[in-house]
């Protein structure tokens, strides 16, 4: 269809309505919105959320300012949950940070992402590897039925700084046993095949030490009584920061593990913690 008329271009944002919000620590918070009833994703996917950003000096107009955010829930949530770094000076988490029931945030329900099932190939164990933030793919990926429906065990490791950031992770897992839908679709005591491996790097907690050295010096699966990983029954996700997520890389693919792809599903897939 052509028309001469000028039709008004402005996008009218996504918006949605905030429904809880929870404070960890002084760096970390989650919180959950109403979903669109059209957003379809599958666990582990990520979503561009925002808000309005301040006036231009220049322009007087305002822009959205947008990140990218694993989703934290699972795909069959009513709502969506958020797990979010709080940055002091990051242009949009200092405002996000404050965000209170009934306010609007920006979602763009176009979700993607490649720590998905679809992008593995069968297997026996499936780990998870996350630092700080990195956690909410897995906060999804646990809450869905597939990820016991295709594995016999789930190995979820987290490395923060300090033990206190631990605890979305700790209370989810532990949320997990009266689960439901999970409960009811996997059968009780599936969450006796879930084994979680917390450590901390700058402040004691049950166990200190980066993941990464952890395995090279094998005290992980000491720690699991589990053997090390190998290609033919092992798949993984990792989700951190940078750093850790290529050197995590470099020891998976020493273990002789192949990244994979939604194209190309292989032995393990990776992606990072978005962070202002
Ligand atoms: P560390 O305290 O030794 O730097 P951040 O908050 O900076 O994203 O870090 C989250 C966690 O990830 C911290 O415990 C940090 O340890 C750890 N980490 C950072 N880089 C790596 C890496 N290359 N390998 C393993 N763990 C890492």
């Amino acid at each position: 269809m052509t028309s001469n008329t000028s039709l008004p271009l402005k996008k009218i944002p996504d918006t949605q309505t905030v429904t809880a919000v929870t404070h960890y620590t002084d760096r970390l918070f989650s919180f959950r919105v109403t979903r669109p009833a059209s957003l379809r994703f599958r666990s582990g996917e990520f979503v561009m959320i925002g808000l309005m950003g301040d006036e231009s000096h220049e322009t007087g107009k305002q822009k959205p300012l947008l990140r990218a955010y694993s989703i934290a829930s699972p795909s069959w949530d009513e709502e969506l949950e958020f797990y979010s770094i709080k940055v002091p000076d990051g242009p949009l988490t200092s405002k996000l940070q404050h965000i209170k029931i009934g306010d609007e945030i920006i979602l763009r329900p176009k979700p993607v992402g490649t720590l998905v099932h679809d992008a593995l190939i069968p297997g026996k164990r499936l780990w998870f590897f996350a630092t700080g933030t990195g956690f909410a793919p897995f906060a999804s990926l646990l809450r869905e039925p597939q990820t016991y429906e295709d594995y016999d065990e789930i190995i979820i490791t987290h490395t923060c700084r300090e033990a206190n950031e631990l605890k979305y992770g700790a209370e989810l897992i532990d949320d997990l046993k009266s689960n439901e839908l999970l409960n009811a679709v996997i059968g009780k005591n599936f969450w006796q095949r879930i084994k979680y491996y917390p450590t901390t790097t700058r402040n004691q907690s049950q166990k200190v030490g980066r993941i990464t050295d952890l395995m090279h010096s094998g005290v992980v699966f000491t720690d699991l009584n589990v053997i090390p990983l190998n290609r033919d029954t092992d798949r993984a996700m990792i989700c951190g920061n940078l750093a850790f997520n290529l050197e995590l890389k470099a020891m998976l693919e020493e273990y002789g593990l192949v990244e994979g792809a939604n194209s190309k599903p292989a032995h393990y897939v990776v992606e990072k913690a978005f962070l202002d």
